[in-house]
Formats: C-alpha cells, structure tokens, sequence
C-alpha cells in the first residue's frame, strides 16, 4: 500500500458466499495491488440476520453490524457501498446508495428486469446526481487469459468472426432435495445467474449479436421449503435452471456484416460439472478456446503461424499489475484472484475520479470493469433471451 494512499471507508450489503469474496479482495488487494492511490477498509456489515450480522462482524473485524442496510447508506463516513444481497435487493440498495453519493460495487446481475433496469436508468442520469464510480461485478473480465483473448481478437488475429459457443456449467439443480432458496424465486434462474456473466464476456470480447432465439426448462416443479414451525412444504419453483441461445448476425467486432453465428448456454443440470465456464470463438483466420477450470491458460490457434497448430499460452505474467505481483508471475490464477483484479480497477477507477491520479498502471485497471450501463446494457439484453423463451421465436436485439 502507498504511504499516502487514501482510505476509504466501506459497507458490505450481504455476507454470504460472495460477500466474503469481497472481503477476501479488500484482505489481499495489499499484496496485488500495493501501489494503488485510493484503498478501501470494511468498517461496515448486513446481513438480513442478528446472528449472521454478529458472525460476519467478528469475521471482518469491523465497527458496525446491522440488519438494515439502510444503516449502511445514510452513514456519511461510508464512501464505498458493496451490494452483495440476492437479485431482488440490488435495486433498492443501489437507488439508496446513488442518492447518497456512495461508489457502488454491485453484484450480478445489476437487477432483475426491465422496468427495474429503466428504474435505475433513470436515477444515474437525473440532473445532480453526484458522480461517483459505479460498478458490476463481472470478474470474469479479471481473469487475464480472457483479456489475452480480447486483445488477439481486437488484433485482427482471428480473422473475420464467423462462430462463437460460450458455455458456462454447473450442476447445483440436479437435486430435488436441494431446498428452496431465494435463487428459485422469480428474481433467480440460470439466466440471470450464469447467463448475466457469458452475455457479458461475450459483449467484452467481441459484441452483441443482432438476433437470438432461446429454450429454458427447469429441473423440478417445486423444492422443499422448512416453515417457521418446522414442517417441510413444496414450494413452486418459478425459474428455469438451464438456457440455451442461438444467435446470428453482426457483432460489434466485425465492420462487415457477415453472418456471425453463436450458442451461448448456461446451465445448473450438468451432471458432473463444478464451476465450468468455457468459451470458443473461431475466424477466418484463428481461433480461441478458454476454460474456466484451466484459466491460466489460453490456447490460441493461427493460420499465420509456424508451424499451425494451437499454442497453449500461459497468461499469468501476461499483465505485471495486479495479477503477478503476488505471490509471482509464474504462479497460477483462479477465480478468487479475478475477483480481486475485478476490485482493483474498481479503486483505479475511484482513484482517477478523486484525487484525478492517472498512471499509466491505473488506465489499465480501468479498462476491463464494467461500469453500471454496460451491466443495464447486459440486463437488456437478457430481457430479450427471456421473451425469446417465453414466446419461442427468434427476437431482434435491440439495446
Ligand atoms: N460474481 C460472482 O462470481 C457471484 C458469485 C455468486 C453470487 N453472486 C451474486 O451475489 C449476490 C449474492 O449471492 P450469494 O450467493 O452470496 O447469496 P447468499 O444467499 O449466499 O448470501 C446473501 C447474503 O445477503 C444477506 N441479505 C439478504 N437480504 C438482505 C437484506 N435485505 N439486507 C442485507 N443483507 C441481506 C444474507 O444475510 C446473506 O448474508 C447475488 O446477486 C448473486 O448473483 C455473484
């Protein structure tokens, strides 16, 4: 840390398993990002429990544990609001914390619906609202392999695009013991959870298509619930657990409008899988493949190359800052690190805005968050899966 960094003070809104990934950031950003101009310390918790509010306070070592974030917000000394609570609470949290001219680092996905998504449209760009920096928590962008891959793409090295498949997998709805939570709740399901991150990745690395169609099911009609006096109901599940998109048409990528085609597939109902996000995007030229339980690596094939065949390249050393400083660049990435990558350009980007700090390291912080329009941006888009779905027939997209 710089002798005379800043510190900012922050609240964390939900410590559940993502909150304590933020928590992890704010404890090892230190070591990966040592130089950074503006820091910020956990001085605040919610949680929706007495108990859990007591739990998440002795874990952070922080001053204040609450069960009303609103707490949180209307502090003045607060100056960073994490919003790690369900889909359903990011909304009013995020309306709250704009208003008091928090910087916000939100979850995914940034809301739930359209009208939500026009809600918040609307209280960013209200005249007099404090500018601030506000963020989504997209950290696949933190993994280098995936800048890598954006970068050979941005080169011109695959080619035109013709096919992209972004799939991500997990296998957590399989069970139907698996009890019901706020997950298979209408502000749940695969499309919001896994698919809010591949439309993103896929916008980040090559753009939006311009049509799509797609299929959801759900693994069970109902799950079991425990009442307050114990007894076990079956509650209706109301979201899909898998979802498959067929896209074509032009993508930000290509000047030419060439037919690009895509599947993109998020899914809880794959048997065996753990966290397994894999994406593969082919030109005339080249191509890419990235796996999520592989992610020190890139594999890039080329017809200018010599001899043609796929490289495996190891990205970890791909960017000095943050990802190599600690513990080397040699050592491997994973996911908790892209959260931490994720945070870092946060506070790269909060440190260009206060105290107008621009290096050269910082301008390359702020280049891969995603900022509050690119995830309503996401949120649209995902309105429009949903709709292909519900009325099964191929949607145009338009954002
Ligand atoms: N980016 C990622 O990699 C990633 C991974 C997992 C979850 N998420 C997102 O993080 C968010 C939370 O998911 P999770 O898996 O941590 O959920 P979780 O159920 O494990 O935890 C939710 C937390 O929020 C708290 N909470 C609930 N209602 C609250 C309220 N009104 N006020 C304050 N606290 C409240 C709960 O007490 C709990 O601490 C979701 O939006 C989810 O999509 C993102």
């Amino acid at each position: 840390m710089q002798e005379s960094a800043q510190t900012l003070n922050v609240g964390l809104i939900g410590y559940g398993m993502i909150g304590k990934v933020h928590a992890f950031g704010y404890a090892t950003l230190p070591f990966y990002a040592p130089d950074l101009p503006v820091v910020g310390k956990v001085v605040a918790v919610a949680t929706s429990r007495p108990e859990s509010a007591a739990n998440a306070q002795r874990a952070l070592q922080c001053e204040i544990a609450t069960t009303d974030y609103r707490e949180i917000i209307d502090n003045p000394k607060i100056d960073v609001v994490h919003i790690c609570a369900p889909n359903a609470d990011h909304l009013p949290a995020a309306l709250a914390a704009i208003e008091a001219g928090k910087h916000v680092y939100c979850e995914k996905p940034i809301v739930v619906d359209a009208q939500e998504a026009q809600i918040l449209e609307d209280a960013i760009s209200k005249p007099g609202v404090p500018e601030r920096v506000r963020r989504v928590a997209f950290h696949l962008r933190g993994f280098v392999a995936l800048r890598r891959a954006k970068e050979i793409i941005a080169e011109g090295r695959l080619g035109r695009i013709r096919q992209y498949r972004l799939g991500y997998y997990h296998s957590s709805s399989l069970d139907p013991s698996a009890p019901f939570r706020w997950k298979h709740d209408k502000s749940g399901g695969v499309i919001l959870d896994l698919g809010s991150h591949i439309v993103d990745l896929l916008d980040f690395l090559v753009g939006l298509p311009n049509e799509l169609v797609a299929q959801t099911t759900k693994a069970f009609p109902t799950r079991p619930l425990k009442t307050a006096d114990s007894t076990v109901v079956q509650k209706p599940t109301l979201v899909e657990d898998y979802v498959s998109i067929l896209t074509r048409g032009t993508l930000g990528a290509n000047d030419d409008p060439c037919d690009v085609v895509g599947v993109l597939e998020a899914t809880k109902l794959a048997n065996g899988a753990e966290d397994e996000l894999s994406v593969e995007i082919s030109g005339e030229r080249g191509a890419i493949r990235f796996s999520l339980m592989d992610s020190h690596y890139l594999d890039f094939f080329s017809l200018d190359a010599t001899p043609v065949g796929w490289l495996r390249i190891p990205c970890g050393g791909r960017y000095d800052y943050p990802e190599s400083q600690f513990p080397s660049p040699k050592s491997t990435t994973g996911w908790t690190r892209a959260h931490v990558a994720s945070l870092a350009s946060f506070y790269a980007a909060i440190a260009q805005q206060t105290c107008a700090v621009g290096t050269e390291r910082d301008a390359h912080y702020r280049d891969y968050g995603a900022d509050f329009a690119q995830a309503l941006r996401v949120q649209r888009a995902l309105e429009i899966v949903k709709r292909s779905a519900l009325e099964r027939r191929w949607e145009r997209v338009t954002l």
